[in-house]
């Protein structure tokens, strides 16, 4: 059927890229994404209180690549109708943003609501709406609120309340416009990266506990926001609601290393999925049962992932519309030889694996040091989330690829068609149900550790200039034309300037 319908049309069309027909669903929509503290600056405008990364980019700047932070960053607090120019000059169908949660809570708390925040969240909704493109918001994407933290931040179990009375503010003001909410980005980043290394904010080590502890909490609060969606607002709003988790697929490396690819896909995807989208509930049960053995050889009486109550269990379990997937690389796995150093990924969640990871090695890398290229990966991950959870509704939230600059980004146009490609693939050899595809990013902002060195923008960024102009690169173009024309049989972009660059060096 799919071979005929490819003959068929390139027949028709009988042109020379044409030898198959890559054309989306109907209704299949594309976005772009961002988030607050990468772009908004405005760090300190009017009443917005401190949150854990204003604080961690001032006090250890020796961290950050160029000691960068995010005090000014894209000038979005100021710029947003430009941001919504270059949604619409894209042709977007949604625009994902995330809530500063400090910009609309000063304190964290909701006794006290900010007019300036509420304020520029209305015009940055109201003005996407205006120009036929839809919001998607992130309720948390890692700025916490820095009060929050002094008592703990998501090691404190009373984080679920804070973060469900946060939500409720949220889901009051602007739900009556907003369709689609994320309430968590990326929980295996906020726990395991951030406790396993003590590079990201909030800049606390804790490998063996405050990972644990913070998933646990991760998970309880946005089922409590999920759930008070479901009984306050979803009859009036009739929204969406998920959380987005970043996914890395792995292969095995070996016939024999499948078993053991299998239980690291449980504890980076599994471990913050299962919970959620699984009939049972709870953490998988590989896991629990591997975390209570090592636990109890280190000499606890408890094993270190706390458990949950079946009343807990039962709170988190089904709280999702959708599964919203960020994903971006893969790995080889393989059983470490005896006395071989076993590589403990800054993911984290091989501690207590003997497992080592590696990069096919065919595979393209990034300007980012834990990035490489492997477009099949993100297809067999949605396959595997199928297959465990069952055929639900996906979401792709975040996708794209890490360079260090320049307008004529023939890496990037490659990425997003050979990952484009295989998401095609997914839902049609596949069945996967996917509707929206999300690309990382709208414009170079504030990537974190590596500050403004690494660049993820379909826009350029001029961090030099104090008015941060934006300037489309090539792969704006193609991305543009690949939502014109809802297919990826467009006209690539060709990169003549690289080509100069390249014979001049030589
Ligand atoms: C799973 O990941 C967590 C968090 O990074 C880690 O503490 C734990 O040791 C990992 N489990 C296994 C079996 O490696
Ligand atoms: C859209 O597709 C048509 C062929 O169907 C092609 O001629 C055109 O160049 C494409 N548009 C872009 C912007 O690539």
């Amino acid at each position: 059927m799919f071979l005929q319908r490819v003959v068929v049309f390139c027949a028709l069309l009988g042109v020379s890229w044409c030898t198959e027909d890559w054309t989306f669903p109907e209704g299949f929509k594309f976005g772009a994404a961002s988030a607050s503290y990468q772009v908004e600056g405005g760090w300190n405008a009017k009443d917005k209180g401190e949150n854990i990364w204003d604080r961690f980019s001032h006090a250890h700047p020796e961290i950050i690549k160029n000691s960068d932070n995010g005090d000014v960053a894209c000038d979005s607090y100021n710029q947003w109708e430009r941001d919504i120019e270059m949604a619409k000059e894209l042709g977007l169908d949604f625009y994902r943003f995330s809530l500063s949660w400090s910009r609309l809570l000063p304190t964290g708390l909701d006794n006290y609501v900010s007019e300036d925040g509420t304020a520029y969240y209305n015009n940055l909704i109201n003005g996407l709406l205006a120009a036929g493109i839809q919001p998607m918001v992130t309720l948390y994407h890692w700025d916490l609120p820095l009060p929050l933290q002094e008592l703990g931040g998501w090691t404190n179990p009373l984080i679920a309340d804070w973060f469900t009375d946060y939500a409720r503010v949220a889901y009051s003001l602007f739900g009556d416009r907003v369709k689609i909410w994320l309430t968590i980005n990326e929980p295996i980043v906020i726990c395991d990266v951030a406790y396993n290394t003590g590079v990201l904010a909030p800049g606390i080590r804790s490998p063996e506990h405050g990972a644990n502890i913070c998933t646990k909490n991760v998970l309880l609060s946005h089922a409590k926001a999920y759930r008070l969606y479901d009984t306050e607002f979803r009859s009036r709003y009739h929204g969406e609601v998920s959380l987005a988790n970043q996914l890395v697929w792995f292969e095995p490396a070996t016939a024999d290393d499948k078993e053991l690819a299998e239980i690291a896909i449980e504890n980076v995807t599994g471990r913050y999925s299962h919970p959620i989208f699984s009939k049972e509930g709870g953490w998988p049960p590989v896991i629990e049962k591997m975390m209570a053995e090592r636990s109890k050889e280190k000499g606890y009486s408890k094993s270190v992932l706390p458990p949950f109550t079946q009343e807990e269990k039962e709170l988190i379990r089904g709280t999702y519309d959708f599964y919203a997937m960020n994903h971006y690389t893969s790995r080889l796995i393989r059983k470490a030889k005896e006395g071989e150093h076993t590589a403990t990924w800054y993911f984290g969640g091989f501690r207590d694996m003997n497992a080592v990871l590696s990069p096919g090695s065919d595979w393209k890398p990034t300007a980012s040091t834990w990035f490489y290229q492997y477009p099949p990966g993100i297809r067999g991950q949605l396959v595997w989330l199928k297959e465990h959870y069952g055929d639900m509704k996906f979401m792709i939230t975040e996708n794209g690829l890490a360079t260090f600059g320049g307008l004529n980004d023939q890496d990037r146009i490659d990425y997003y068609e050979s990952y484009l490609k295989q998401l095609l693939l997914a839902i049609r050899e596949d069945g996967v149900k996917l509707t929206h595809y999300t690309a990382w990013t709208l414009m170079d902002n504030f990537e974190w550790t590596d500050g403004y060195s690494v660049k993820y923008g379909l826009y350029e960024v001029d961090f030099e200039d104090p008015k941060r102009p934006r300037v489309p690169r090539a792969s704006a173009h193609y991305y543009a034309s690949i939502i014109k024309n809802h297919s990826l049989n467009v006209v690539k972009p060709k990169n003549e300037n690289d080509r100069l660059t390249a014979r001049e060096e030589l």
